[in-house]
C-alpha cells in the first residue's frame, strides 16, 4: 500500500517535473522579447470605438499601381516559385544599378542580399555578428526592434541618448565619448524612428570615420531614406563611407513605395560581408517572396513621381502636426526633418505610458508611449502622421482641450 502510495506520488511526481521541463525549454533568450508597449495601446483600442489612431508606422498612402499591377502579373506568369537565394537577378541588378547611380558608389551585384523587409536584414546583421561580450551602440529612444534582438543573441546593448531640446540630433561626439573596449558595433538609423531626426552629412561622416578608424561595425538602417522634408540631399553611409569594410547598409520598399506587407527588403555591404550573411540568410527564410520582388523592380526602375507626391504629402502632414503639437498644452516639441513621426516630450516627471493610457481612454486617440523606445525617454509620446491632415485636426480637436485640463 504503501509502496504502491510511493509510486503514484513518484509518478505524479515525473508527470510534474516532465511539465516543468517543458515549460523550461524555450530558449533563455525569449526573455529579451518585451512586449511592446505599441501592442498594448493598439490592443486596447481595438476594443475601442471611434479610435483616431497616430499610432501607426506604416504608410497609408496606396502603394502605386504600376508596383501593384508588376505583381499581379508575375502572379499570372507562373513566377510562384523560389528565386535565387541572393534575390531574384533582376532586383538584385536593379539596386545596383539604383544605389550605384544615386549615391556615386561603385556597387557589384555580390554587394547585395535581399531580405524578408528590412526587418530580416537587421535580424540577420544582428544575429550573425552578436554575442556575449560584443557592445552594441544604440540611440536612445530608437526604433524598438534593435535592443530586444542585439540582447537576444548575447550582446550587450549601449545606449547613446538623443535630446529634444536638440531635435533628438546626434551629436558625433557622444557616440565617440560612449565607444569603449567592447564596443563592437553602432545601429545608426537615419532618418529616425521614432524621432524624426534627419542626421546632416557633417555627423554621419564624423561617426563614419572615428568607427572605421576603431575597427567598429555600422549597420544603417535607412528605411526612411526618401522621407526628407528640409534637406536637399540625404547622407548615407553609401555615400559618406569611404568603404564598405566595416558597414552595412540596410533598406527596403517598405516605406518608400508604401509596400509594407509586400516584405522585400536589402542589405549591401561588402561582398565578403553578404557571402557569410547570405548563408544566414538560406538558413533563415531561404528567399524574399518572388512576385513582391517583381512589384520591387517596377518600383525602382518605373517612373519616380509616385515618390515625390507622397513626400509632399508627408510634408504637409509633418508641418501640420509641428503646429498642432505646438498648440498643446503640456508637450515639448520640434520640428522632425524627415520619416513620419514626432516624438514631443512631457514635463519631466510625468509618465508617458500611464498618460497615453488615460489619453486614448478618455479621447479615443492612440499614440505610443516614450518607453517603447528606450530607457531614457519615459517622458515622451510618439505621434505617427502616417495620416490625413483631415484626422490630424480631428485627433488634436480631442487632445488639445484634454491635455489643457491634466493637472501635469
Ligand atoms: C526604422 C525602421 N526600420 C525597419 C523597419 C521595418 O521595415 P520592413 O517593413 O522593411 O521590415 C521599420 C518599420 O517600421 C522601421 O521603422
Amino acid at each position: 500500500m504503501v509502496a504502491s502510495a510511493n509510486h503514484e506520488s513518484s509518478q505524479a511526481k515525473s508527470r510534474t517535473v516532465k511539465y516543468r521541463k517543458t515549460k523550461a525549454s524555450w530558449n533563455p533568450a525569449m526573455q529579451a522579447v518585451p512586449i511592446p508597449g505599441i501592442r498594448r495601446m493598439v490592443n486596447l483600442a481595438a476594443t475601442m470605438k471611434d479610435v483616431i489612431h497616430l499610432s501607426i508606422g506604416q504608410p497609408d498612402l496606396p502603394t502605386p499601381k504600376h508596383i501593384i499591377d508588376a505583381y499581379v502579373d508575375a502572379l499570372h506568369a507562373g513566377q510562384t516559385g523560389y528565386t535565387m537565394d541572393a534575390g531574384l537577378p533582376e532586383l538584385v541588378t536593379a539596386l545596383r544599378d539604383y544605389y550605384g547611380k544615386r549615391y556615386n558608389r561603385k556597387l557589384t551585384r555580390d554587394n547585395i542580399l535581399v531580405t524578408n523587409g528590412a526587418t530580416e536584414a537587421m535580424y540577420l546583421a544582428i544575429a550573425a555578428t552578436a554575442a556575449p561580450g560584443r557592445q552594441f551602440l544604440v540611440t536612445d529612444p530608437s526604433f524598438l526592434l534593435y535592443a530586444p534582438l542585439i540582447r537576444m543573441n548575447g550582446g550587450e546593448v549601449k545606449y547613446v541618448p538623443t535630446h529634444v531640446e536638440n531635435n533628438h540630433q546626434l551629436d558625433p561626439n557622444d557616440v565617440i565619448r560612449a565607444i569603449g573596449p567592447r564596443t563592437f558595433a553602432l545601429i545608426l538609423n537615419n532618418p529616425n524612428n521614432p524621432t524624426g531626426a534627419v542626421y546632416p552629412r557633417s555627423t554621419v561622416e564624423a561617426i563614419l570615420e572615428e568607427c572605421a578608424y576603431r575597427g567598429i561595425q555600422v549597420y544603417a538602417d535607412e528605411v526612411y531614406d526618401h522621407f526628407i522634408f528640409d534637406d536637399d540631399e540625404f547622407a548615407s553611409v553609401l555615400n559618406c563611407a569611404v568603404d564598405l569594410d566595416n558597414i552595412m547598409c540596410i533598406s527596403s520598399f517598405s516605406k518608400t513605395y508604401s509596400m509594407a506587407g509586400l516584405r522585400v527588403g536589402w542589405v549591401i555591404s561588402s561582398q565578403a560581408a553578404i557571402k557569410s550573411l547570405r548563408r544566414y540568410h538560406m538558413f533563415t527564410t531561404s528567399v524574399a517572396n518572388t512576385p513582391a520582388q517583381f512589384a520591387g523592380v517596377a518600383a525602382l526602375n518605373g517612373d519616380q513621381q509616385c515618390v515625390t507626391d507622397m513626400l509632399n504629402i508627408y510634408r504637409e502632414r509633418r508641418d501640420k502636426i509641428v503646429d498642432l503639437i505646438a498648440q498643446t498644452p503640456h508637450l515639448n516639441g520640434y520640428k522632425p526633418g524627415g520619416a513620419f513621426f514626432a516624438f514631443p516630450d512631457l514635463p519631466p516627471h510625468v509618465d508617458g505610458t500611464d498618460l497615453a493610457l488615460r489619453m486614448l481612454k478618455e479621447t479615443g486617440v492612440c499614440v505610443v508611449p516614450g518607453d517603447s523606445f528606450g530607457e531614457g525617454c519615459t517622458n515622451a509620446l510618439r505621434f505617427s502622421f502616417s495620416t490625413t491632415c483631415e484626422k490630424l485636426d480631428a485627433a488634436f480637436d480631442r487632445i488639445i482641450p484634454w491635455m489643457a485640463k491634466q493637472n501635469l
